[in-house]
């Protein structure tokens, strides 16, 4: 039997995220500063990000917020080379950043364990500041999203990112970008007015068993965690790429009525995601568009369009949105259990 949707955890949690960053971007606002203080007294132009699943995407969000807006390179670390090999490469003058909402997971704590007896800048974003991964941190930024009890991440995923931001604008200083964060609590919660209209696509993709989820720049993150929640919820296999990617061999899946999740907003990188649509409808894919732009939505056959438009910067905030609740009713439609799925737990300890 399907279950009462509103009354799931994951259904309250995804209708917490504009209040969870409203009270991040209050709550956070001078820690972030004190860190971009950190970051420019102490000259660092780098950063390496230590995370997991859910956490790795806010990742790879930020290596595209802070290069774009901060002009810092970022690179995603590799803890095998910490726990395993035992080779922790040098991280000298960086800021080493771990992102994780439980703080739980050892390989991550171990990389910036070492970061700081390296004696680089550590910083941690996460739900528990009194974790172990906290202890680590030089600067703790808290992300105020409150218990989350879906095993799936949603409100601690938009809060992870929403920190990221709020960095970022604190190190660029301008008021213009300060008041367009201030600004996305309304737009998120807006977005989530797209539950219906999800809830009636879910409803087309019941027997899917693969797709491909594509975005690029900014939203190269919510193509990744679009994936990740469709394949821990729905037990689809799902596949993320950018389109650059996609161009060079995996074009070659497509064949009439493969399903892909074209995820793109305006800004920088529109008229190249219209462009890939446009490949991916001359091959004849199923397009689902994720988007506030009309080129983008009328190439689709089932076309999720964003009520409102926010800076590209930040638009990885609202994008996930209706991927979250296509996962959330995907599993429904499938009688799936939405807050526990199978064989995953809150907490995964990994070495
Ligand atoms: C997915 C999910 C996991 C976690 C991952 C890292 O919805 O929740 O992928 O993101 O286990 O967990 P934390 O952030 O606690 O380190």
């Amino acid at each position: 039997m399907a279950t009462n949707i509103s009354q799931t955890h994951l259904f309250r949690e995804i209708h917490e995220q504009p209040a969870v960053l409203r009270r991040l971007f209050i709550e956070e606002w001078a820690t972030a500063q004190a860190l971009a203080d950190l970051i420019r007294e102490r000259d660092i132009d780098n950063v390496i990000i230590a995370a997991r699943g859910t956490s790795d995407n806010a990742g790879r969000y930020a290596q595209y917020v802070f290069g774009a807006m901060n002009g810092l390179s970022v690179g995603l670390s590799a803890p095998s080379l910490f726990s395993i090999y035992r080779r922790p490469p040098h991280m000298g003058n960086s800021l080493v950043l771990g992102i994780s909402q439980s703080g739980q997971s050892p390989d991550i704590v171990g990389v910036l364990a070492e970061a700081r007896r390296q004696g680089a800048l550590t910083a941690v974003l996460t739900n528990r500041p009194a974790s172990p991964l906290a202890e680590q941190g030089d600067v703790v930024i808290a992300l105020h999203a409150e218990e989350e009890r879906a095993v799936a991440a949603t409100k601690t995923y938009t809060a992870e990112l929403g920190a990221v931001a709020l960095i970022s604008a604190a190190l660029s200083g301008a008021a213009e970008d300060r008041a367009a964060l201030l600004a996305l609590p309304d737009a998120v919660e807006t977005t989530l007015s797209m539950n219906r209209a999800v809830a009636g696509a879910a409803e087309r993709y019941r027997y899917m068993t693969r797709c491909v989820t594509a975005g690029r720049g900014f939203n190269y993150a919510t193509a990744f965690e679009t994936a990740l929640k469709l394949k821990e919820m729905t037990y689809t296999i799902v596949e993320p790429y950018s389109p650059a990617d996609f161009l060079h061999g995996p074009l070659a899946m497509i064949e009439p009525g493969f399903p892909v999740i074209v995820i793109g907003t305006t800004g920088a990188v529109a008229d190249d995601m219209a462009n890939f649509a446009r490949t991916l409808r001359e091959r004849q894919a199923e397009l689902i568009a994720i988007s506030d732009t009309a080129a983008l939505l009328e190439m689709a056959r089932i076309p999720l369009a964003l009520p409102v438009t926010v800076p590209e910067w930040l638009s990885p905030m609202t994008a996930i949105i209706p991927g979250q609740l296509l996962a959330m009713h995907l599993a429904n439609v499938r009688d799936y259990n939405i807050d526990s799925p199978r064989a995953i737990h809150k907490v995964t300890e990994t070495v």
